[in-house]
Parts: C-alpha cells; sequence; structure tokens
C-alpha cells in the first residue's frame, strides 16, 4: 500500500463522485450537486478537499470548509473550521487511511489558527447536520478514536400529507388569532420591508440567508413550488414559515409572542398549502428534541439522528 494524500483536481471530479457514494451511502449526490454545493461555494477551495490515492485510485476523501467570505453579519468566524462529507472505499477501511485523511486536514486546520472543528453544520452548504447515527456507526467510533465529542443530536423528521386535513382545532386556533389582531397568510411585497429585520433580528443570518433564496425565486421568475407565509399583528411580523417542494421550513416566531399557538397555525396552514400544490410528503433534515413534539402533533416521525461532532484544536 502506497496511500498519499493531496488536495482534490478538477479531473478527480467523477472518481470523488463515485467514491463519495460508495462511501456516504446514505447521502449520495450528482455532477450537479457537487458543483453548485462544493466546487462553487466562495468557501471552497482545493486546499481543503483532500483525496487519498493509491496507484491511481482514489480510496478515500475529506470536505474541510473555512469561511473566506463573511456570513452576512455573522462574519468570518476565524476560529472556526468545518468538515461536511468523508468517506474512504468499503474495500480499502480499517487501514488508516481515515486517519490519514484527518491527521492532514487538521494541521490545515491548525495551520489556518482554527480552534474548533465540527461535523457538518456549516451553512449555507451542509448535506446533513452531522453523523447519522445509523447509517454512519462506524464514523463516529472513527471520529471518537480519534478525539472527537457529540455535542448534539439534531433528528430528521418526515410526514406523509396525503389525506392530510386541517384539525378543527388548528381552524379555531386560527379564528382565536384573529380576534386577537394576529393574521396568518401568503407573504406579499409589502411584508418584505419589516419582514427581513425581523429575520435577521430573530433568527439570524443563516435564516435570512435561507429565506431570501426562497423569496428572491419568489419574487423575481416566480415560483409556484414555494410557500411562504407570514403571521402579522397590524404592521409587525410576528411570524413566518417557509417551504419549497417537499421540503419544510424553517418556520419561527417571535420569542415574546411564543406558546400562544401561532407556530402551530404557521404549521398546520403550510402543510395544507403544500397539499394543495401536489405534495404528498413533508421532511426537513434539522430540529432538536423540543420542536419535535410540535411536528408529532402534525403527523411528522423521525426518520434520521445525526451527532454533531465536535474537535477543539491547540496550536
Ligand atoms: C469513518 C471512515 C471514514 C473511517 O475510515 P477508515 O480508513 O476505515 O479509518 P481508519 O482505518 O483510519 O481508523 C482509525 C481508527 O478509527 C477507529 N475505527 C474506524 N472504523 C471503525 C469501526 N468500524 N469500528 C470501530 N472503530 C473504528 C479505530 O480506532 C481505528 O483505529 P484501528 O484500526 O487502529 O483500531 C469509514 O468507515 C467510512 O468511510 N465510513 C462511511 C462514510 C461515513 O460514515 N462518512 C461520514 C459521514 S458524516
Amino acid at each position: 500500500m502506497n496511500v498519499t494524500v493531496r488536495p482534490f483536481r478538477g479531473a478527480d471530479e467523477t472518481a470523488l463522485i463515485q467514491l463519495w457514494n460508495a462511501s456516504m451511502t446514505h447521502d449520495p449526490i450528482n455532477a450537479a450537486v457537487l458543483r453548485t454545493r462544493v466546487l462553487l461555494d466562495p468557501n471552497f477551495t482545493s486546499r481543503n478537499l483532500l483525496v487519498a490515492e493509491d496507484a491511481g485510485e482514489l480510496v478515500g476523501f475529506v470536505l474541510g470548509l473555512i469561511r473566506q467570505v463573511p456570513l452576512f453579519l455573522q462574519g468570518l468566524e476565524p476560529e472556526r473550521g468545518w468538515i461536511t462529507a468523508f468517506g474512504v472505499h468499503p474495500g480499502r477501511r480499517r487501514q488508516g487511511i481515515g486517519r490519514m485523511l484527518f491527521v492532514e486536514m487538521m494541521a490545515r486546520f491548525i495551520a489556518a489558527g482554527r480552534r474548533q472543528i465540527e461535523i457538518a453544520p456549516y451553512t449555507p452548504n451542509y448535506f446533513i447536520p452531522g453523523v447519522d447515527m445509523d447509517a454512519y456507526a462506524p464514523a463516529l467510533y472513527f471520529l471518537e478514536s480519534l478525539g472527537w465529542q457529540r455535542v448534539s443530536t439534531p433528528i430528521s423528521m418526515r410526514a406523509e400529507l396525503t389525506g392530510f386535513q386541517l384539525p378543527a382545532e388548528i381552524v379555531e386556533l386560527e379564528q382565536k388569532l384573529a380576534a386577537q389582531g394576529v393574521d396568518i397568510r401568503l407573504v406579499t411585497a409589502a411584508d418584505l420591508p419589516a419582514l427581513m429585520p425581523f429575520i435577521a433580528d430573530k433568527f439570524g443570518w443563516d435564516w435570512y440567508r435561507f429565506a431570501q433564496e426562497y423569496l428572491l425565486m419568489l419574487f423575481g421568475p416566480g415560483a409556484d413550488d414555494i410557500c411562504f407565509l407570514v403571521a402579522v399583528q397590524g404592521e409587525r411580523i410576528v411570524g413566518y414559515c417557509q417551504q419549497r417542494r417537499e421540503r419544510f421550513g424553517p418556520f419561527g416566531v417571535d420569542p415574546a409572542l411564543r406558546s400562544q399557538g401561532i407556530g402551530r397555525v404557521l404549521l398546520f396552514r403550510c402543510l395544507a398549502e403544500m397539499l394543495a400544490k401536489g405534495f404528498h410528503c413533508a421532511w426537513f433534515l434539522w430540529t432538536g428534541r423540543n420542536a419535535a413534539r410540535l411536528y408529532e402533533r402534525a403527523g411528522f416521525h423521525t426518520v434520521r439522528r445525526f451527532a454533531v461532532m465536535r474537535r477543539e484544536l491547540r496550536a
């Protein structure tokens, strides 16, 4: 065995996609995904996409990211780094190739002044929140053997929408909120001046970016696969919910107005809109255990469990 680790080159594309799909079996990609979500990410540099090669064959890879451009006012996050994907060919495991790739990747993070590395919550272009605890259990053993720790365990959920009906209690709740001056309806252009600062202020720049992505489509070329709802009280935005195709969320309510049912109405109304558009299931990639209870009431069940992994580095 004569394995070397080197940066990715453009000509590796086909081999890398094959390796990715053979190793990250539950998160396959194609060339379009690699190009748009990896190679064209402004924070991508081939120096941090390392491949392990043996006799001209790619046998392992690790995709690391650090910010070269700021995420709006979230900035450059100069102490942080992320790994969003990695794998070793199934026929080449337990030969130290994963360890070799990680040793080199960590050296690069240290040289770039990084102190805290996480798998895999990099915005905007993460693939999964963390290591899938069921699909990739060996990766957890691997990371733990290298000193990584679990920091949280988000879940991904899914709901069947075939036959979905708006429950009478939601309709009543909606009427009660309307009597209190809170309306839940489709977004209009007139909402934008209040909506965008609301999202940035209450939910941060990543949610802003995600909402902006859908709204650019909605108010630009137009998109009939998107539903974007707002909850308004007079002139004030107090909540919102977004969806595109089968992917639901995120949605959020002003912290000052929580526990009054606004979130529940946003969620159920959005699911009803989705079914009316012809989408027969809804899913999302990431929530914590508490919000999961609300989703369960709308018919969602857990489909994947992830461990967000962290490694602290010293210079
Ligand atoms: C995780 C993965 C990259 C490990 O690659 P690898 O080349 O087999 O790992 P190494 O040989 O360098 O292992 C280093 C150490 O990790 C631990 N380890 C690795 N695989 C393990 C397993 N299946 N069970 C228990 N411990 C394991 C061991 O301590 C090992 O050292 P040892 O062999 O001397 O005991 C590989 O299993 C893989 O590609 N999995 C599928 C892809 C994946 O899960 N990606 C993560 C998506 S977020």
